[in-house]
């Protein structure tokens, strides 16, 4: 039955001329059947690069909204139109324009995790990945606002020392990940590097060894003589990171850590995006500009292969 999807996505996948993008989080079937899987900065950079005619992103709604940006001329399609990301939704371009007046001198900075809207009234969009280093570059006299993660934004204000104003958005899926947890994982794994995502807790990014971006917590799998690992991050990576690194073991802090948009996307649903071109994936095209202009700056910021 499986193989019968998956036969069945491969070729509307040539019908279509299009390409299967997906997130680290996805369930296995899909990051297995995807011609690339990453983390948002890895998933943007390939959007933009790609010469196939659809996109079938795998992923939650701001993911597949960037792609749309980057790449206007493509097809974007999102396999199942519910599947959001609430840490985006905690803010709206209206709230953003408030807390530019109170601080009308300040940059703005958006997490990509956020609307098309609020990118384009930010004057830069970052990920999780380049947050430090593209903050960490911007003129040192200026107080930063950033949205909507409240946590990578204290993560990037410890990291920089920046004047940065936080937004009180978070993720519900990473505040599950808790110390307790962490003190008991530690307990039962010694020895195993600790890596967290940098949406988790203060306390949890604390405690932490590594605090990474899906993307670098494969790599830092990949090269680390570690031999075991625990993973403060949603459990859908831990699939990739073990079919990478077959000799190693990888210990998730809690099972509780599952992001339900991510698990929305299924291998049936694949077929029938393909099938149906649905859901595209739009933006009007002044805030797409706007947004755009935010975008090409996060792409300037890459971390080294
Ligand atoms: P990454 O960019 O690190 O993959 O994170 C995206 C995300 O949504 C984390 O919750
Ligand atoms: Fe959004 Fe959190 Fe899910 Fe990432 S894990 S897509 S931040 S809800």
């Amino acid at each position: 039955m499986t193989q019968d999807i998956v036969e069945k996505i491969g070729k509307l996948k040539e019908e279509r001329d299009a390409v299967i993008l997906a997130h680290n989080y996805q369930p296995a079937e899909i990051q297995d059947i995807a011609d690339f899987c990453g983390d948002s900065l890895g998933l943007s950079v390939k959007a933009a690069e790609t010469d196939a005619k659809v996109i079938v992103f795998c992923g939650v709604t701001f993911m597949a909204e960037t792609a749309a940006i980057l790449s206007p001329e493509k097809t974007v399609l999102l396999p199942d139109k519910l599947a959001g990301c609430p840490m985006a939704d905690m803010i709206t371009a209206e709230q953003l324009g408030d807390l530019k007046r109170q601080h009308p001198d300040a940059l703005v900075v958006c997490y990509v995790n956020s609307p098309a809207e609020v990118k384009a009234e930010s004057d830069y969009c970052c990920t999780s990945a380049n947050a430090v280093e593209l903050i960490g570059a911007l003129p040192s006299d200026k107080k930063i606002i950033f949205v909507p993660d409240r946590y990578l934004g204290s993560h990037v204000k410890n990291k920089t020392g920046r004047d940065i104003i936080l937004w009180p958005g978070y993720c519900p899926t990473h505040v599950l990940i808790t110390e307790d947890q962490i003190a008991e994982a530690r307990r039962e794994h010694p020895g195993a590097v600790l890596m967290v995502h940098p949406e988790c807790t203060e306390p949890v990014r604390s405690a932490a060894d590594q605090i990474l971006s899906t993307g670098q917590m494969l790599k830092f799998a990949r090269t680390s003589d570690a031999a075991g690992f625990i993973v403060g991050t949603e459990i859908g990576i831990i699939h990739t990171l073990k079919k990478q690194n077959p000799q190693k073991e990888f210990f998730a802090v809690t099972d509780r850590a599952v992001c339900p948009n991510m698990k929305l996307i299924t291998l049936e649903k694949v077929a029938w995006s393909l099938e149906d071109m649905q859901y595209k994936v739009t933006i009007p095209t002044e805030t797409a500009a706007k947004a755009r202009k935010a975008l090409d700056r996060m792409l300037e910021v890459l971390p080294p292969k």
